[in-house]
């Protein structure tokens, strides 16, 4: 097989709608349908190059040699593309983040897609981005929506075949802005992964799958439209509901837990400030996906006000934020 090294970049999606619960924990097929905005601000770059000269895999991840899940994680993901291109040399993998480490953002939706992209162009392969969207939520369920740009919906689907992610809308569509607000770099205390598996076990999961069609329902509508009223009350109330789940979620391996609880102090601070700016007209929402960070949402031009307000919170002047207009799908820097 030829040597040749693929350079594909990828951002990070956040949910609007959330995937909490999945129907199938071994293929990542969630229990519905989500919706996610990609978060142009961040950026994961990845090269992968096959060379038969290797007698294993090596993988770096942020300039360190990744060790242990980790390693393992991309090794799998690198066997499905071997497979699917009927090859079996190793491979060099390279990934970085543009954003901080440990800074609460979850690299793996960005990861899975760029490298997704990467390898199988590096293999020879030539998938649409339906057909990568498929095989990247197998290294990570939320990855699916990172392939296409700007507002996607994943399409929860019944199988391998049918569970992935289409656009909605193109990044250019809404000129929106994301202040991902830090609040906390520290690891949470349960994973998504555990997130998921105790979702069904709360008494509520059967009243959130029933009120979905309906959420779901106003936010493509919002999105279609441009309504951001509509937009920022359907994804605060979508955000809530989903950590209502957590809350009330049997997690069987931490039976001294009554619930699962990713808020900290200044979560529902911002929570409350949040909602006295809408009060006093300021069209901003936030939602938070599994962890203690805020993300904002507004319009490009609140971007300053919004970030004004940040700053006059207590801690406001020493709180990262990182800021991202709707970002474009996965697509391929250099092949060489
Ligand atoms: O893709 P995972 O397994 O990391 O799960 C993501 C879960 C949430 O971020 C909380 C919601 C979502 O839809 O991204």
């Amino acid at each position: 097989m030829s040597l040749s090294s693929v350079t594909a970049i990828a951002h990070p999606n956040l949910a609007l709608v959330k995937y909490w619960g999945k129907r199938d924990a071994a293929l990542n097929i969630p229990t519905n349908n989500s919706i996610s905005i990609n978060l142009g601000g961040l950026t994961t770059t990845t090269t992968v190059l096959f060379d038969s000269a290797l007698v294993e895999d090596s993988v770096t991840l942020n300039g360190a040699t990744a060790r242990g899940t980790s390693h393992e994680r991309v090794v799998q993901h690198l066997d499905r593309v071997r497979s699917l291109a009927g090859v079996g040399v190793r491979a060099r993998v390279d990934s970085r983040n543009d954003f901080p480490a440990s800074a609460g953002f979850a690299s793996s939706a960005s990861g899975f897609a760029a490298l997704s992209l990467a390898a199988t162009r590096a293999a020879g392969l030539d998938l649409d981005a339906t057909a990568l969207s498929r095989l990247a939520r197998l290294g990570s369920g939320s990855a699916c929506r990172s392939l296409h740009g700007g507002f996607v919906e994943w399409i929860a689907g019944d199988d391998d075949g049918s569970s992935q992610a289409e656009q909605l809308a193109p990044p250019e569509h809404w000129d929106l802005r994301v202040l991902s607000v830090v609040l906390s770099r520290d690891e949470k205390e349960l994973s998504s992964a555990g997130g998921h598996e105790a979702a069904p076990r709360s008494p509520l999961f059967e009243a959130r799958l029933q009120s979905l069609d309906t959420t779901l329902a106003q936010v493509r509508r919002a999105v279609r439209v441009r309504d951001l009223p509509a937009l920022l009350m359907a994804t605060e109330r979508e955000a809530v509901n989903m950590h209502a789940i957590a809350m009330t979620s049997t997690v069987v391996d931490k039976p001294w837990w009554s619930g699962a609880f990713y808020w900290q102090p200044r979560t529902l601070q911002l929570i409350q400030a949040v909602q006295q700016w809408r009060g006093q007209g300021v069209q901003v929402g936030f939602t938070i996906d599994a962890g203690a960070n805020v993300h904002l949402l507004c319009a490009a031009g609140d971007e300053d006000a919004v970030a004004q307000r940040l700053l006059e919170l207590p801690h406001g002047a020493s709180t990262e934020i990182l800021v991202s207009a709707p970002g474009e799908g996965a697509r391929i820097l250099a092949d060489s």
